[in-house]
């Protein structure tokens, strides 16, 4: 080990700053070093693994001994763009991997071994598209209400003058039902055209918020639906605008409602989240809020489009309630995300706290 000092990095080393995780071994496939992106990755400590044998150190690279021996060999790189790592029976970790033999001065060979977490540039790119479609979808939408809003003031303006000339009883009476109508569709225009302000930002107690939406919800609560909360304490104030938060809230937590019919259980629970990434951004700190409940579920194919505006499958819905709130909460660097199955659904909101500014 003594011999390779000069090319094995030290504890401390910029590599513990990546994101890759870094693992080198010597010629018989012993650990020389491993860099804090590995140990998460592997959930294993450099200190323990340094020297032993790559199979019984990490068990996630045991079946990949071969390549390691087959690299040393031929003095030639490989590269893998999507590598499955099993470890026993867990789910596997899908990286993409470069190893890399090195001859030191000596002519000793190294391995280097990169490993890159793909689920999250994965989730990325996926979240990316998500999101711009869904604000294309919601440009359009609030394309054709501008379009509608101006002719429907017109139309009820003439309905009034018309009634007020009118003195036909039944003339009246049809007047007043495109009135009425005129007023229906007026308020699903404003809805289409969505939240009409920017966010006013203070600091903001997330359980003072959830507490005044559970008092909301609990002025007409069916009987046979209780509401849990289970609060992280130790969650932090965020900045936020408590009126829109308390709208996107209500609107999830309102489709929970919805969707239990009368019977089941809707639970408010809050978390500190470290190092999540959020669209393309890395934060440090997120507050997340799950809304969830114990109703029948989303199926998946309803599930890739419940942001979307105007996708409904109540007959008295009109699809807005779940876009206007992605909306409220991307504006304050958030992001709504859905998980469901039978009996168990989470609408998660993740909310930044503090952001590392880079991605
Ligand atoms: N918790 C939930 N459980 C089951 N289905 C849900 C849940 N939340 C949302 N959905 C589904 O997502 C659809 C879209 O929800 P969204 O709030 O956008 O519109 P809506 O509730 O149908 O109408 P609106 O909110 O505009 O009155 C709902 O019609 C429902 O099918
Ligand atoms: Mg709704």
């Amino acid at each position: 080990m003594k011999r390779m000092r000069s090319v094995i990095p030290k504890p401390g080393h910029v590599l513990d700053g990546m994101v890759t995780a870094v693992v080198c071994l010597d010629e018989a496939l012993n650990v020389t070093y491993a860099n804090a992106a590995s140990e998460m990755l592997f959930a294993v400590s450099a200190r323990q693994i340094m020297g032993e044998p790559v199979d019984q150190a990490i068990a996630h690279l045991r079946e990949r001994t071969g390549r390691f021996r087959e690299c040393i060999a031929t003095g030639v790189p490989l590269s893998h763009r999507e590598m499955r790592l099993r470890k026993n029976g867990d789910e596997p970790k899908v990286v993409s991997g470069t190893f890399t033999p090195i001859t030191d001065r000596r002519g000793k060979v190294q391995l280097v071994l990169e490993f890159l977490p793909l689920d999250r540039h994965l989730r990325i790119t996926r979240e990316d598209q998500l999101l711009a479609q869904h604000q294309l979808s919601r440009e359009v939408v609030r394309g054709l209400a501008h379009e509608v809003k101006n002719p429907l003031g017109g139309l009820r303006g003439a309905a009034q003058l018309l009634q007020r000339k009118s003195s036909d009883d039944s003339a009246k009476k049809l007047t007043e039902i495109i009135i009425r109508e005129a007023d229906r569709l007026q308020r699903l225009v404003d809805r289409m055209l969505g939240p009409n302000r920017r966010p006013e930002i203070s600091s903001l107690n997330v359980h003072a918020a959830l507490e005044h939406v559970r008092e909301l919800l609990a002025v007409d609560l069916p009987p046979g639906i209780v509401i849990d909360r289970d609060y992280d304490p130790s969650l932090p104030d965020i900045l936020a605008d408590r009126e829109q938060l308390v709208q996107a809230f209500l609107n999830i937590a309102g489709n929970a409602l919805d969707a239990m019919d009368g019977q089941g259980e809707l639970l408010l629970r809050t978390r500190a989240k470290r190092q999540v990434t959020i669209g393309a951004v890395r934060h440090k700190l997120v507050a997340q809020i799950d809304i969830c409940d114990t109703g029948p579920g989303i199926s998946a194919e309803m599930q890739a489009k419940i942001f979307y505006p105007m996708v409904t499958t109540r007959a008295d819905g009109t699809g807005l309630g779940l876009s206007i709130a992605q909306t409220l909460v991307r504006s304050h660097g958030g992001l709504i995300e859905c998980e469901s199955q039978p009996g168990n659904t989470v609408f998660s909101v993740f909310l930044p706290i503090a952001c590392d500014g880079g991605s």
